[in-house]
């Protein structure tokens, strides 16, 4: 599925500003930032699924001072929009996608979901992260039901969503059996066939594939995309894998290392499906991960000053 009709493969992300992103095609260099209404699959509004404006956090750390993790973000996310979210490790991408769910506050600032400010979690946001959070003790279908359970749906309508989900994400013969009995890439579609069961406006991943194999990870792309494109949701996708985000977003947004701060945004404009190994793809990667690379540069240095031992989380080329 293409959002856009003039897509040029092999080209580079175009990076975007705050305003909306640098219209494809168009004679642009670097620093051109134009501000543009590409409507995604049709839908056209100009409130924002998802709007951060100027949101920012700060910890209190063990020692009393206060971290500043995330700083004055600026972000808007369409309704139907696959925003992909790329930095260095501890720059803050989880932090932001705790703050969209409702879990934590921001210390200022403010975040919008469909112009309106959000008051905590909400059935309409929902955050799937790697660890998954799938019960052992229930089978495949009741891990799906137990979200609808939690949101109050009849029993009928729970096993017609769970029937429905879970063919959606190729699992109705796994109905009956028990996690540990599955794949790792098979837990994984459990877990996104549970919060879509939910039927949340937009789903919050945060590195959802980073422990998986090469090729499992590629079936999950292909699944999610598809996924995607066949139930509308908006995704707010966190990786440290610059490709991957090539490979599924329409925009990746650089944060930079501590605080977090969005340093660039990028549109890509590659026809759809992408293919991780595809030439265009790591072509378009290049831009993004010399920045990129900038940011772990300063996070070492910080880290190698302060005397410890660095995290490093490069995902260049996975
Ligand atoms: N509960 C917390 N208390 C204090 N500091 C935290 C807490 N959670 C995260 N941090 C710090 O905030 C920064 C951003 O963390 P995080 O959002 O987990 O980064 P990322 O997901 O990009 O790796 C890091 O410096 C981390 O140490
Ligand atoms: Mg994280």
């Amino acid at each position: 599925m293409s959002t856009n009709a003039s897509n040029f493969p092999g080209q580079l992300p175009i990076p975007v500003d705050h305003r909306g992103p640098a219209r494809v095609g168009g004679a642009r260099g670097k620093s051109g930032v134009a501000r543009v209404a590409r409507p995604i699959r049709g839908i056209s509004s100009s409130v924002p699924k998802v709007g951060l404006v100027d949101v920012c956090l700060s910890y209190r750390t063990e020692s009393g001072e206060r971290l500043l993790a995330l700083d004055r973000i600026n972000l808007q996310v369409k309704a139907g929009e696959f925003l992909c979210i790329v930095g260095p490790s501890g720059c803050g991408k989880s932090t932001l996608l705790h703050l969209i769910a409702g879990l934590h506050q921001q210390t200022s600032g403010q975040i919008l979901v469909d112009g309106q400010r959000i008051q905590g979690p909400g059935t309409d946001r929902i955050l799937i992260f790697q660890e998954l959070g799938l019960f052992p003790w229930l089978t495949v279908g009741q891990n799906v039901e137990f979200g609808m359970k939690m949101k109050g749906l009849g029993k009928a309508e729970r096993e017609e969503k769970t029937r429905y989900y879970l063919r959606l994400v190729h699992l109705s013969q796994f109905k009956d059996s028990y996690t540990h009995q599955l794949s790792g890439g098979m837990r994984q579609r459990v877990a996104l066939a549970r919060a879509l069961a939910t039927e949340p406006d937009v789903l919050l991943m945060d590195e959802p594939f980073a422990a998986l194999d090469a090729q499992t990870r590629d079936l999950l792309h292909d699944e999610l995309e598809r996924i995607w494109a066949e139930t509308g949701r908006t995704i707010i996708f966190v990786t440290h894998n610059v490709r991957e985000a090539i490979r599924l977003g329409d925009r990746v947004a650089l944060l930079t290392f501590r605080p977090g701060r969005v340093k660039r945004e990028f549109a890509v404009d590659l026809p759809r499906p992408r293919v991780l190994e595809d030439v265009h793809v790591a072509h378009a990667a290049r831009e993004i991960l010399d920045e990129l690379r900038e940011e772990i540069n300063r996070s070492l240095e910080v880290e190698y000053n302060s005397g410890v031992k660095p995290h490093v989380e490069i995902g260049v080329g996975q």
